[in-house]
C-alpha cells in the first residue's frame, strides 16, 4: 500500500514547453496495481494536474498548459469552452487514454500513474458523442458496460436513459437487433443507448463527452435530469457546448487553448468571466 502524495506539483509553461513536446504514448506499466475504486472512496477528491503536448512532425504544440484543479467525489462539474480548447484532450486524461507529458493527474490522493490502466478504465465510464453498437441487440449493447448486470438492470438503465417510448416502438423492445455500429437507429437513439451502457457501468468516475449533443432539448433535459439523480454520489464530467447542461453541475470549468481561463459555480462565471458571457452567448445564438 502506498501512501497518497500531499500535495501537486505544479508546472509553468516554460517547463512544460522544455520536456514536454514529444508524442503522445500510453502510459509506463504500472508499479503498484491498486484499485480505483477504493482509492476514490478513501479519500473523497479527483484532482487533476496536467500538461500535454501534440506533436507533429512540423509543429509541436502544448494542448493543455497549467490547467490544475479539484474535483471533489460526487461533484458534477460541466468543462466548456470553444472548439479545439482542450476539452477531450483533458478528460481523456481520466480513463489514461494518454498521460501528461508534464505535471500529475492524482486520483482521490494518488498519483495516477501508480493505478494500472485496467484499474483507471474499470473506475470510469466514458461516454462519447459516437457511440459504438455491436450487431446485437439493445440489451446486449447496453450490457455491453457491465457483463454481470441482470435484465432487469439493464431495463432500468434504459429506462434512465429516456429509452423506455423508442422501445416502447419498436416490436422487439431490448430484442431488437441494431444491424452494423447501430446503423438501423438514429444518433439520438445510439447516444442512449450509450448513456444506459454507461449508467450499467455503475463507475465511480463518469466522463460525458457531448454524448447528448443529438438529442432534441426536451429529451436531453429528461436525460440529464435522470442522469445527475441517477449518479448522485459519483463523480461526473459533462464536456458540452450546450448551455441547457449548466443547470445541472455544481461548478463550471473554462478552457481557452488549452488553458483554464474560469473555474466556479453557473453563477460566479455569470457575473466574474467575460469569456463565459461570451461563449454563452454564441452558443445561445447556436441553440
Ligand atoms: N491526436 C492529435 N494529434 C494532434 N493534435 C491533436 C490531437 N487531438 C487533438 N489535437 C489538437 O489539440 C487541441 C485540443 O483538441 P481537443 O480535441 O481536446 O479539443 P476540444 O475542446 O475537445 O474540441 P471540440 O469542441 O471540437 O471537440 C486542438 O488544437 C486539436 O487540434
Ligand atoms: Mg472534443
Amino acid at each position: 500500500m502506498i501512501a497518497p502524495e500531499s500535495s501537486s506539483k505544479s508546472i509553468t509553461g516554460r517547463e512544460t514547453t522544455a520536456t514536454g513536446i514529444r508524442l503522445i504514448r500510453e502510459a509506463q506499466p504500472p508499479r503498484w496495481k491498486l484499485y480505483a475504486l477504493s482509492i476514490i472512496c478513501m479519500h473523497g477528491v479527483a484532482g487533476f494536474t496536467g500538461a500535454l503536448a501534440y506533436s507533429t512532425r512540423l509543429i509541436a504544440k502544448l494542448a493543455l498548459r497549467n490547467v490544475s484543479f479539484d474535483i471533489k467525489a460526487g461533484e458534477k462539474v460541466a468543462i466548456i469552452g470553444r472548439s479545439g480548447s482542450g476539452k477531450s484532450t483533458l478528460i481523456d486524461l481520466v480513463p489514461r487514454f494518454h498521460d501528461p507529458t508534464g505535471g500529475t493527474i492524482r486520483i482521490g490522493g494518488y498519483n495516477a500513474s501508480d493505478i494500472s490502466n485496467e484499474s483507471m478504465r474499470a473506475a470510469t465510464a466514458l461516454i462519447s458523442q459516437d457511440v459504438f453498437l455491436f450487431d446485437s441487440t439493445i440489451l446486449e449493447n447496453i450490457r455491453d458496460g457491465n457483463a454481470g448486470a441482470s435484465d432487469e438492470d439493464v431495463e432500468r438503465a434504459a429506462r434512465r436513459a429516456a429509452l423506455t417510448e423508442t422501445l416502447g416502438n419498436m416490436p422487439a423492445g431490448l430484442q431488437t437487433v441494431v444491424g452494423p455500429n447501430g446503423s438501423s437507429l438514429s444518433g439520438g437513439q445510439k447516444q442512449r443507448i450509450g448513456i444506459a451502457r454507461a449508467l450499467v457501468k455503475d463507475a465511480d468516475i463518469c466522463v460525458f463527452d457531448e454524448a447528448t449533443s443529438a438529442l432534441d432539448v426536451e429529451t436531453e433535459k429528461q436525460v440529464l435530469e435522470n442522469v445527475t439523480k441517477e449518479l448522485d454520489h459519483k463523480t461526473v464530467l459533462f464536456v458540452t457546448h450546450r448551455p441547457a447542461t449548466l443547470d445541472y453541475v455544481d461548478r463550471i470549468l473554462l478552457l481557452d487553448e488549452g488553458r483554464l481561463v474560469s473555474i466556479g459555480t453557473k453563477k460566479e462565471l455569470e457575473t466574474g468571466s467575460e469569456q463565459y458571457r461570451a461563449l454563452l452567448n454564441i452558443a445561445m445564438k447556436e441553440s
